[in-house]
């Protein structure tokens, strides 16, 4: 069987960095879920054409999510063959993609595409649900934490990096709401998996954090 290891974690927690130099290191595939839902959310802001889909017709959504054209080239993410990497990491895109994350059909909608990322010699998934529905039979699974403090600063220099402006208020307030929606939704809520390993990175270094994936990996 293909090996699986699920990094899942709450938002700007830094599974994205870890799940990916892990990745590198195994010479594994990588698959950030997240982006999926990010993909959708932003197909469905450029469609709207000031015309927004509500976000209550599920259905819709639905629809947006499973006619997702998109693919993955290295660090580039394309969405109808556009170049989105930078564009859908907006805090505004991030928002919307964990609201139309709550609802279950978009969630299904995006299952298969998800395991269609395990392949050959391994894959790494990072995102919510990964260890809990996508792939429970993984081989190892991990949770990673870290307090709003620390999420805030990181996701502050890295919103400053992609050239968006940023603030810590509004960003501890993001990301304080961001949890809670994920923790408390009903579909696929945010939790650690049975059998996870838990890591808080808030006093860590992403290397530190790597080391123990993959010392807990090789174990
Ligand atoms: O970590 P961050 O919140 O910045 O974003 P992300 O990992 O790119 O995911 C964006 C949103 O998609 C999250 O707020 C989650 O609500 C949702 N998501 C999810 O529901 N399930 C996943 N497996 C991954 C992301």
């Amino acid at each position: 069987p293909i090996p699986v290891i699920t990094i899942d974690g709450p938002t700007a927690s830094g599974k994205g960095t870890v799940a990916q130099r892990v990745a590198q290191h195994l010479g594994f595939h990588y698959l950030d879920s997240g982006a999926l839902y990010r993909l959708t959310a932003l197909s469905v802001m450029r469609r709207a054409n000031g015309n927004p889909i509500p976000l209550d017709d599920e259905h819709a959504l639905a629809k947006a999510a499973e006619h997702l054209h998109c693919h993955f080239s290295g660090a580039h993410i394309f969405l109808a063959n556009e170049d989105v990497s930078n564009d859908i990491r907006a805090e505004a895109v991030g928002n919307l993609a964990s609201k139309i994350a709550a609802i279950p059909t978009v969630r299904q909608a995006l299952y298969g595409l998800q395991l269609s990322f395990r392949q050959h010699p391994g894959l790494v998934a990072d995102g919510r649900d990964m260890g809990t529905v996508i792939f429970p039979h993984a081989g190892l699974k991990v949770f990673l934490t870290a307090s709003v403090e620390a999420r805030a600063l990181r996701r502050y220099k890295q919103l400053i990096d992609k050239g968006f402006s940023a603030n810590m208020e509004d960003l501890s307030k993001d990301l304080t709401e961001r949890d809670a929606r994920d923790s408390n939704r009903s579909s696929a809520p945010l939790k650690a998996a049975e059998g996870a390993y838990l890591l808080d990175t808030s006093a860590m270094t992403a290397d530190q954090a790597v080391a123990q994936v993959l010392e807990w990996y090789a174990a």
